[in-house]
Order: C-alpha cells, then structure tokens, then sequence
C-alpha cells in the first residue's frame, strides 16, 4: 500500500512566501540584489569569533558541548539585562535562537484560532508566516510616517479586533519601511495600550543601528508588564549565530519557557558562550558605531543615487517616485507613480540586473501595489550606483509603456 500522508489543516495556512518565490529570480548572477535584508558581511568581527571559539573550548569546553538550561547561558541573560535602557531583572530573559524563534513562541503560546491579533500595515512578513499557522485572525491597523495610527487601532480594537491577543509594533527603522515611531506617538500608543488592557509585542533588532540620534525609548520600557520585548543579535554581530531574546513579563515565562523546551530544548550553549565572550568588556560600543558609520555611508549613498537617477516631478507625488529617509536601520521605503505596480516591475529590473522587494508582500491586507522595499545595506556604494541607474531605467521604460497604452486605449 502506498503511504498517505495527511497534513494539519494549519499546514494549508503555510504557503509557500509569495515573496520567496518572486526573489528566486533575484538569484540570477549578476544581479545587484536590494532584496535581501541580510546584513553586511563586512560586519561580521571573525577575528573575535575565532579567537572566542578557541578560548571557549579551552576554558569551559566540556560545558559549551553539553546539553543545557533552556533559559540560556546565565552571564549572556546577565549581559542582555544590563544592556536595556530600561530595569530588567535577568531571570525575564529567555535567550531564543534567533528572535524568529521568540515570534514563533508567542504565536503558540498566545494565539487560539480565529483570536484577533493586531499588526501595523505593512509589516515584517516573517512576523505573519510565524502567527498565521495558529490561524488568527489578523487585523491590520493604519499607520503613517511618526507610526501607528492610534485612532484607527482604538477603532479596530472595539470592532473587528475586540479581544486582540496583541499588538505587534516594530517602533524603530521599521522592516519593511525603515521608519521610526516618534517619541509622542510612542507615549500616545503606550497610554492608548493601557487603557484599551491591549498586550504588546515589541519587535527590535534594529535599534541599535542609528545614524545620528539614539531611537527614543522602548515601549517596553514605559510598561514592562505589558509588553513582551523581542531583540537580536543578528544586526550587531551576526544573523548566522541564530540568537537573540525575549524579555517577558513574570506573567508570560513559565509557559513561553515551556514552548521553547518543545521546539528546541535550548538555544545551542556553544553559541551562546562564544558570542557572551566576544561582548564581554566593551565590545560592543566599539563594533556598533562601525556599522552604524557603514550603513550611514551607505544609505547616504543610495539618497543621493535616487536623487540623480529617479523621475520626479516637483510637488506632485502621483506622477513622481518617492521615498523616505530612514534614520537607521536597513531599509528604505519607495512608491511608484500611480498605476504602476512593483510586481510587474520586478522581471522588468532583474532583466536589467537590479532586484528589490515589491512591498505588497508585506501587507496583512489592503497592499499598497506601488511600494518597494529596498535593502541599502548588502550592496557596495558602486553597486548601488549602477542598481539605481538600472531601476530607474525600468521605472522610466514602465511608465513610458504605460503612457503609451494609455494613449492607444484613449
Ligand atoms: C523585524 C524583524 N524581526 C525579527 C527578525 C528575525 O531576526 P533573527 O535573525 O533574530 O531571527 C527579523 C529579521 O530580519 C526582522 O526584520
């Protein structure tokens, strides 16, 4: 007989990531990609690492190869706690491989089917393949350049969203669109929080990626025991460590802690050490403010290309690309002219060589087709000169072609 095998229906709920298959034509050689959100690797300190890997194993070794507590290594929950701009006791940290693992914990652990959730728009996609296998219902709240739109979230939480098991925010150099919440709508959305008993979950790896001005203080730090706070060390030292943390309230540990036991019993120890060793002293404020110079030099690089290359027309937005200028962070936010749509656009750039992500992939609904996210943080300056001469190209061809079109339906 011929083995069936039959799959949950929450697998049905997993497609495969529209975006994923639109970035398999990204992977052409050649190509200058602002698609992936993969951090530079000329971050990456590998003298450190070497030097830690080696120091690991000689000095505590048999303990770095060992099986260990699913909390994670008690001095890296100690350096993590002292390193919050807030207070945090050690014992809320629970070390997570990765803070993907961290969004994946709280989908099972606070998530029934059909519980409203409540996400800004657009937002991290990875955030939405981790909450959408418990089947929740997702509620798309509004937001704009200073952040979430605190009326339309009060709103939605005394409609569609009543209940919600929360917010999910990323307050700083948002991904997908590099932007910052204001201090004021921070404040705002913390006291709306309160008073509405709405949880949230605050998602920031990219926090410490600043250009010229410390992000204001976390929402986190304004309610501990409303908020669960998720961070990485991803963006700081390296993605391929997979470690990162969730800081949680007492409330929340024991069985967030149980989750976690059941996905992977601990975050690995060897890693855990290894990283703990190369932060110790003040490494840190020494690495951070080299990537931050690196991916300001780089942003600055791809203002300036979009400044030179894109098609603007003065004052009117319809007819012009524009974009943002994030203070931090990886990401860039760009839209179209009217009518046009970054799907389309897409094959049009990878034949000419250049890859970006088209934004709609990030919306929970209602997707903006003219948007694109584009990744200023992977490509060398000369790249990113010649990739936006060669977007640009496509932008002009597409809007030529479309104007042409126009004309014959008319
Ligand atoms: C907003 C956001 N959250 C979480 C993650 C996952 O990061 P980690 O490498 O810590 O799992 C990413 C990765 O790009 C991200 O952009």
């Amino acid at each position: 007989m011929i083995t069936q095998w039959t799959q949950a229906q929450r697998a049905e709920k997993m497609n495969p990531s529209v975006i994923r298959e639109i970035l398999k034509v990204t992977e052409k050689p050649g190509i200058i990609s602002f698609a992936g959100g993969l951090p530079s690797p000329l971050t990456f300190p590998i003298p450190e690492f070497a030097a830690a890997c080696a120091k690991v194993l000689t000095e505590d070794g048999k303990s770095a190869l060992q099986y260990a507590a699913s909390e994670g290594f008690g001095p890296l929950r100690e350096q993590v706690a002292a390193s919050l701009p807030w207070q945090v006791d050690p014992n809320q940290i629970l070390i997570t491989t990765g803070s993907q693992q961290g969004l994946d914990l709280l989908a099972k652990i606070l998530i029934d089917k059909d519980s409203p959730i409540v996400v800004e728009t657009p937002t991290y996609l990875g955030a939405l393949q981790a909450f959408t296998p418990m089947e929740p219902k997702v509620v798309a709240v509004k937001s704009d350049d200073e952040g979430i739109d605190i009326a339309d979230l009060k709103a939605k939480v005394s409609n569609e969203a009543q209940g919600a098991r929360f917010l999910y925010v990323l307050p700083n150099f948002q991904n997908p669109t590099g932007r910052t919440m204001t201090e004021a709508r921070r404040a705002a959305l913390s006291a709306a929080c309160m008073e509405m008993g709405l949880p949230i979950v605050e998602d920031n790896p990219y926090g410490e990626l600043w250009f010229d001005q410390a992000p204001p203080l976390p929402l986190a730090a304004r309610n501990p025991d409303g908020c669960v706070y998720l961070g990485s060390f991803s963006k700081v030292l390296a993605p391929g460590l997979r470690l990162g943390f969730m800081v949680l309230p007492k409330a929340l540990y024991p069985k967030i802690l149980q989750a976690k036991q059941a996905a992977d019993l601990h975050t690995p120890s060897f890693n855990q050490r290894v990283a703990s060793a190369v932060m110790r002293g003040d490494f840190l404020t020494r690495h951070v403010p080299m990537i931050r110079k690196l991916y300001k030099s780089q942003r600055d690089a791809m203002l300036a290309a979009l400044e030179r290359e894109m098609p603007v027309t003065s004052g009117n937005a319809d007819v012009s690309v524009t974009w943002n200028k994030p203070d931090g962070g990886m990401f860039l936010w760009l839209r179209l002219p009217v009518g046009m749509n970054a799907v389309e656009l897409l094959p049009k750039a990878v034949d000419k060589n250049v890859a970006f992500v088209p934004g709609a992939a990030f919306y929970a609904e209602n997707a903006d087709p003219r948007t694109m996210r584009l990744s200023f943080v992977t490509a060398t300056v000369d790249q990113i000169n010649i990739g936006m001469k060669a977007l640009a190209e496509a932008i002009k061809e597409s809007m030529q072609s479309g104007a042409q079109n126009l004309k014959k339906a008319a």
